[in-house]
């Protein structure tokens, strides 16, 4: 099987790396397709996302890809937003829950948020309407908003969950968040049998803190979705956990949440579960499952034995110990 493989920049390559070992040891041959992609493509041919990238995910379909640098306020645009918009991987789907061994302030949280990954603000329609003042376009189509809240629910039915919070801030953005508000509420109207709830943003915030036992699938737009995204990692130990899958009907991209770590690049400090887990999502993806389940099952196991864990997880291991660690653990 073919899947095309985008190392990324900083740690990209040293998590991509334990990735593609960890999924040898679990029995599945996989022929990487390397892909340029970021800062270092950009530097050697001058384009950040070069069409032979996205070519390729067009033509395998699936892609494990690292982060990738983007340069802040000047440059080129993010690249994990043109390959979601050029591939219309509308679905940022990050699934967050508690792992043993992992200190953190809250038990049993399993929670997956959803992100609508094509529109809203990273839409990026920005102009200079004069010197000193600029606008951003909030981008929100009918299309899209329905598309990804049936997305939540149908996602909610296969995993067997029973709630989709629809996050919004529509008291303020009246008609962009008020298109989307309406569109949710139709669409759940198709699934009497999963419970609905709509909820500003703020408030989804505040009850993230105080108890995020409570929630179950989050639905919303863009730039809600990144922002939680990260605020729900945390919520269960941190960016090094957790996996991510970026679906469209076409391609698939599965990445972790965190960025390239510039400060621990080069290391060998980065914690690799979180590709490694997302890793497991792509083999259920391509119809591995039983091998992705047994990745879970290994990480868990590892987390539990905090033997080789790295200095995030509290442990003083590298990159190196935590892979071989799962990669022992696969067969327990
Ligand atoms: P970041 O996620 O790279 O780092 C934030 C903090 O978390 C740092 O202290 C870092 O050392 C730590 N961290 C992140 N991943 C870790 C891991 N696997 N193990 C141990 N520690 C880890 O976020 P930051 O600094 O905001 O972004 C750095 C660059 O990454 C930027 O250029 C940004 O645009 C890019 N980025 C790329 C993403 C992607 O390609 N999907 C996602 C987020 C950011």
């Amino acid at each position: 099987m073919q899947i095309v493989l985008i190392e990324g920049d900083g740690i990209g390559p040293e998590v991509t790396g334990a990735a593609c070992r960890v999924v040898a040891a679990a029995g599945v041959r996989i022929d990487w397709v390397k892909a340029p992609a970021g800062a270092q493509a950009a530097e050697q041919l001058g384009e950040p996302l070069p069409e032979q990238t996205l070519e390729m995910i067009r033509r395998y379909r699936v892609a494990l890809k690292g982060p990738c640098t983007t340069p802040v306020g000047k440059g080129y645009r993010s690249i994990n937003v043109r390959l979601r918009q050029g591939l219309d991987l509308y679905a940022s789907v990050r699934p967050v829950r508690t792992l043993p061994g992992v200190k953190t302030p809250y038990e049993q949280v399993d929670l997956v948020v959803v992100r609508e990954n094509t529109e809203g603000l990273y839409s990026g329609l920005e102009h200079q309407v004069v010197p000193g003042v600029v606008e951003s376009v909030r981008l929100v189509t009918r299309a899209a908003a329905e598309r990804i809240v049936r997305y939540a629910f149908e996602h909610a039915r296969h995993a067997g969950r029973r709630l989709v919070t629809f996050c919004h801030k529509a008291d303020v953005m009246r008609l962009s968040d008020g298109l989307f508000l309406e569109c949710a509420r139709a669409v759940a109207d198709e699934y009497p049998f999963i419970r609905f709830e709509e909820k500003t943003i703020d408030n989804v915030c505040l009850e993230l803190a105080l108890d995020p036992s409570g929630f179950d699938v989050l639905v919303m737009e863009n730039l809600f979705g990144d922002v939680i995204s990260d605020l729900a990692a945390g919520l269960v130990g941190g960016l090094g956990l957790v996996p991510g899958a970026n679906l469209g009907s076409r391609s698939a991209v599965f990445e972790a949440v965190h960025g390239s770590a510039p400060d621990i690049a080069g290391k060998g400090l980065a914690n690799p579960v979180a590709v490694v887990r997302s890793a497991a999502m792509m083999l259920g993806h391509v119809g591995h499952r039983p091998a992705g389940e047994a990745i879970e099952r290994a990480v868990v196991s590892t987390l539990e034995k905090g033997v080789g864990l790295t200095r995030d997880l509290g442990g003083d291991g590298t990159t190196a110990t935590i892979t071989e660690q799962i990669i022992k653990n696969l067969g327990a």
